[in-house]
């Protein structure tokens, strides 16, 4: 098959504009359909400039059923990748419906349109989430579900049973894949996360207390048991997350899927505590961060990590880009989007 071609939705977002850009880069044409709650239109001409290709985009609204199916029934798509959704945290505790709705309307929309125009193959975003505080580490995508805290991590919990019952049905064929911590830009630093307000997650949260956007950051919770005492998770560069996605379009394509619904975790296999991050931060960028340590966030599990094994020896990938790259590209994409000019080439 020539130039098979990928829908992406939420391909304006941090994840989605990688994984667009990646897919240009593997030959595949893309469309996008994104409504701009949390993204910008100016994304667009970026993927342009990194790939000289600029994508079909749709504004549209995923929760509006007839404005899917219309887009659906004018393109011919081989694969969705279903990005579009809403990811925080906290907002998704204090307003559970406002995520039901937009996470599980969207998603249903999304799989209506593909059964009605015979569109069979789709890629979902699932989180790490899903599995709480793990009861073994690394996680394996056997590891059981926690009960989850937030209407988010229900989402996510959701849309993969969603999926599998679609694909037990005969209706779908699903590769779902389960991030851990994704961090970093695209080495051109054209491209990046644009958290609106003051961010939840901690590296945008490092490279702004850096830039002095904000003052001071705190770490949460000190006395973990742990080697030094604050949380570790497994943090994974965006653009290897992107390319699992290139991977898992591959897969499917190919029709090497062993069952009709797959999962893969899509980490580094490495837990990195807190601390270890300010201090490879500091060492990055030869000045010191203005933090503090103070009291444990509601909810945080202590560590989480990946077991990588599944993703890298069925679905043939794996994260090359190590913890340097991750620093290195965040605070280029901070420096740029501060407007200051991107210092020297960048080796990710
Ligand atoms: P993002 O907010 O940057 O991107 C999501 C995109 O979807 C945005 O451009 C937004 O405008 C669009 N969107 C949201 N609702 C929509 C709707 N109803 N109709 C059309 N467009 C809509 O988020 P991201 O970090 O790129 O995350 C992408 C996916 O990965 C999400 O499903 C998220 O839950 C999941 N995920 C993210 C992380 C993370 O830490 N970033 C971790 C695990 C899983
Ligand atoms: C990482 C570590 C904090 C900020 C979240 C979602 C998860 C997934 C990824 C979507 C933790 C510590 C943070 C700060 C800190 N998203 N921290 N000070 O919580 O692992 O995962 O994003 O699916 O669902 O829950 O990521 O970046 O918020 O935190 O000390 O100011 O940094 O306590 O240990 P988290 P995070």
């Amino acid at each position: 098959m020539t130039n098979p071609t990928i829908l992406v939705t939420g391909g304006l977002g941090y994840i989605g504009s990688h994984t667009v850009v990646e897919l240009i880069n593997e030959g595949f044409k893309v469309i996008i359909i994104d409504n701009l709650s949390n993204s910008e239109e100016f994304i667009i001409d970026r993927i342009e400039q990194i790939t000289g290709v600029k994508p079909v985009f749709y504004n549209a609204d995923l929760c509006d059923e007839p404005a899917v199916q219309k887009i659906f029934s004018s393109n011919k798509t081989e694969v969705v990748i279903h990005f579009a959704a809403f990811k925080s945290v906290n907002e998704s505790i204090e307003k559970p419906l406002l995520y039901f709705k937009n996470n599980i309307a969207s998603l249903q929309n999304v799989l209506q349109a593909m059964q009605n125009t015979g569109v069979k193959n789709l890629i979902f975003s699932s989180s790490a989430t899903v599995y709480g505080q793990p009861a073994q580490l690394p996680a394996t995508e056997e590891t059981p579900f926690e009960k989850p805290l937030s209407a988010y991590g229900s989402t996510k919990q959701m849309g993969e049973e969603i999926l599998e019952k679609c694909c037990n049905a005969g209706l779908l064929n699903s590769i779902c894949l389960r991030y851990f911590n994704p961090v970093g830009a695209h080495n051109s630093a054209l491209i990046g996360e644009l958290p609106k307000g003051v961010p939840a997650n901690l590296f945008p949260y490092v490279t702004q207390t850096a830039i002095g956007k904000l003052n001071e950051i705190t770490v949460f919770g000190t006395d973990y048991d742990t080697p030094d005492g604050s949380c570790i998770r497994d943090y994974i560069h965006v653009v290897d997350l992107a390319k699992a996605h290139v991977a898992a379009c591959k897969r499917i394509l190919e029709n090497n899927i062993t069952s009709v619904y797959e999962v893969f975790n899509i980490g580094t296999g490495n837990g990195i505590s807190v601390l270890e991050i300010i201090k490879s931060f500091e060492k990055y960028t030869q000045q010191k961060l203005n933090y503090k340590t103070g009291n444990r966030r509601s909810g945080d599990a202590p560590a989480v990590y990946a077991s990588t094994a599944k993703a890298n020896d069925i679905l043939k990938w794996k994260a090359e880009l190590d913890l340097q790259q991750m620093i290195e590209s965040a605070w280029n994409w901070e420096l740029s989007i501060a407007g200051n000019k991107v210092p020297g080439e960048i080796s990710s």
